[in-house]
């Protein structure tokens, strides 16, 4: 038995992107799964509505407007915006994508909080803070830097990212600085509310043993249960919603971001005249999509305040395993990430493609590793190999033999393969297990290439049209079937091919159990190709672009590393024992056993013979005759048994770049 259609009204819902930057294919990971589960309810006749939007409060945004000059409302407008057309793009469609910052959210969270006082799980108490002296400020999250106190690794503000992932409360942070001026904290006194959490144990230790959706969240969930500590639900910020009666203080983002889902749900019912409180307030099945590493916000935190206020608790929560690409860990700041626009879109990619990707790899729960390399074998074996070319081959044949859909019937044993694949395909997506169904569609593609070939209708046509036109027929049903189990993976190219079929209705609102209706007799197009082979060209200049961002970010690392060890000053007496000069290469070759060096003679008023490690940036040839930049009074040295008497001055960065007079300069002249 399935689980839908259900009775009770079904809202799905993703994590809210931070409206702080761009996305990339870490954020697709939850998407589109989501959004391929939504298509799947609605083919199996559930009415659903998709929830998600801008997460737009919180300290990592005000610090980057800050750092960019401008207000965190710009900022957040932005990367709104820019979310909103990705996800067009990428055939990821909400019935609304609201925003945090909305005054339906503000009213929102200000009923949930102050419900919440009312029933007594909100007390003040006194804490010690980050203060800077020097800004005269409280430091709340984002605006600390120091250790954290479980692991030892340097943390910023209300998260160890970098070590043990644990949740930081305010004051908790060992060593803190000021993130704005960089001296150290102090640590004063104020008052902040707490939302009496440990009040819940009861509750969510019951709640979670009926709580559905994927075991990586629910299991770490009952874990966290054992033991719960209170939250500090202040923060002082002017940027986020008012805590009530505290004009200084703003609630942290992670109340009011997850109440973006309710008031995001009343925008969507106030716009197409439906009941928000079906959802919210009486039994229903919110399905929350999120990334795992937000799964104690979401099985812990998010239950026991909707409980404490009076709310429908979620029904399911669905945690995405971790990207990685080129099997190294995603990072944006070491260059190990691949943005949705710039690198993929751009380059004309389909969207289909990227989502097949995401679906099949692995298993939701799992981690995903993104190469291009495997992207292309993925596209080349499967979406044209196996699926494309079975639906052209169909579609090819059927046409130029017949010009139609043949009349007659489609054998039952077709019909029943395709009826086993339909319930494979539904009990896997109730599992939230989008490889397994994105598999047995595909099998149910090779299964189709076998059967074409194997009845070889190119043959049957010569001598034997009636039984040709059966297995005609029984490859276009399987054809059928194939569009209506791949619409939710591949909305794009399924309304195309349905439309080659000539098929009526629309593909995107007809079911999986319209598969099993016999294909109607109709006239043919000729077929356009669906997929197309990706090169191995295309894909290398993929791999470059990916390698060139990873280079870079290794350098800026070295920059910074370098810019920050400041060197002891020196006076023009000391500079001027350096003999800096200009030369002109006259011979450069490479050294044997060594392919970072290259030998050069130099003429710097006199010649000299200078080994360089610039072999792997620059060729002998293209090196003689220019002017380079010498220490002419480098200690002499060996360098793999050659002597060099000098140094050629490069700028350090990745592949070195040699400094070069503005014009040519008399061999010799001395550099001030
Ligand atoms: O971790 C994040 O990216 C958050 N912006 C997710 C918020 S989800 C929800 F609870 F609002
Ligand atoms: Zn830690």
């Amino acid at each position: 038995m399935s689980n839908f259609p259900s009775e009770e009204p079904v809202l799905v819902t993703c994590g809210l992107p931070y409206a702080n930057g761009k996305c990339h294919i870490g954020h697709l990971r939850t998407y589109v799964p989501a959004d391929i589960f939504i298509r799947a309810l609605r083919k199996q006749g559930q009415e659903a509505v998709f929830v998600c939007g801008s997460d737009a409060h919180g300290t990592p945004i005000v610090v980057n407007a800050e750092e960019q000059g401008t207000t965190p409302k710009e900022l957040v407008n932005k990367y709104h915006l820019h979310f909103e057309k990705i996800f067009k793009a990428m055939e990821v469609e909400f019935s609304i994508f609201g925003n945090t910052d909305s005054t339906t959210n503000h009213a929102r969270t200000n009923s949930i909080v102050e419900a919440l006082i009312d029933a007594g799980y909100v007390y003040p108490q006194v804490i010690r803070l980050a203060y800077c002296p020097k800004d005269k400020r409280f430091l709340p999250d984002r605006y600390v830097e120091g250790i954290c106190p479980y692991c030892g690794a340097v943390a910023r503000g209300d998260e160890c990212d970098q070590g043990c992932g644990k949740h930081l409360e305010p004051g908790e942070i060992k060593n803190a600085k000021c993130r704005i001026c960089g001296n150290p904290a102090e640590y004063r006194e104020q008052e902040h509310f707490f939302f009496r959490l440990s009040a819940f144990g009861g509750f969510l230790s019951e709640y979670l043993d009926t709580l559905g959706g994927t075991s990586n969240a629910i299991n770490y969930a009952k874990e966290w249960a054992k033991e719960l500590k209170d939250w500090c639900i202040t923060r002082n910020l002017e940027w986020g919603v008012r805590f009530p009666g505290h004009d200084d203080l703003v609630v942290y983002v992670w109340v009011d971001a997850p109440i973006g889902y309710i008031s995001f749900t009343e925008e969507w019912a106030n716009k197409t005249g439906n009941d928000w409180e079906k959802y919210w307030r009486q039994k229903a099945r919110v399905i929350h999509f999120i990334g795992e590493d937000i799964t104690y916000h979401h099985c812990i935190f998010w239950p026991a305040m909707l409980k404490g206020a009076g709310y429908t608790q979620p029904w399911a929560v669905v945690a995405s395993g971790m990207l990685k690409i080129d099997d190294r860990k995603f990072s944006k700041s070491r260059g190990y990430v691949v943005w949705v626009d710039e690198d993929y879109l751009d380059h004309g990619f389909h969207p289909d493609l990227l989502r097949y990707y995401i679906a099949n790899y692995t298993s939701h729960t799992k981690e995903l590793n993104f190469s291009w390399k495997v992207f292309q074998d993925k596209v080349n074996n499967e979406l044209v190999g196996a699926l494309g070319n079975f639906l052209h081959r169909t579609l090819h044949f059927a046409h130029k033999n017949f010009g139609a859909i043949p009349e007659g019937e489609v054998d039952r044993d077709i019909f029943e393969k395709i009826s086993s694949t339909i319930n494979t395909v539904i009990s896997a997506f109730d599992e939230y297990e989008f490889k397994k169904a994105t598999d047995a569609m595909m099998e149910l593609a090779q299964y189709g290439n076998a059967y074409f070939q194997s009845h070889e209708p190119w043959q049957l046509v010569k001598n034997d049209v009636k039984s040709c036109e059966r297995v005609v027929k029984n490859c276009l049903q399987i054809s059928k079937a194939l569009i209506l189990l791949f619409e939710p993976v591949l909305p794009g190219n399924m309304e195309k091919a349905w439309k080659q079929l000539s098929l009526p209705g629309d593909v995107h609102t007809a079911r999986f159990e319209d598969a099993l209706v016999e294909i109607p007799s109709a006239k043919l197009e000729a077929p356009s190709i669906l997929f197309t082979k990706l090169e191995d060209k295309k894909i290398k200049e993929m791999e470059a672009i990916l390698d060139r961002r990873i280079k870079i970010a290794i350098a800026k690392e070295k920059n910074k590393l370098e810019a920050g060890t400041e060197k002891a000053e020196i006076t023009f007496e000391e500079f001027q024992k350096m003999d800096i000069r200009i030369g002109t290469v006259l011979a450069a070759e490479n050294i044997k056993g060594s392919d970072k060096l290259l030998k050069l003679e130099v003429d710097i008023g006199e010649k000299r013979q200078i080994v360089a490690g610039i072999a792997k940036s620059h060729s002998p040839s293209e090196l003689v005759g220019k002017q380079v930049a010498v220490l002419a009074n480098m200690k002499p040295a060996k360098l793999f048994g050659v002597e060099s008497r000098g140094m050629v001055l490069a700028a350090d960065v990745e592949g070195a770049v040699l400094l070069m007079p503005e014009k040519k300069v008399r061999e010799g002249t001395k550099v001030r």
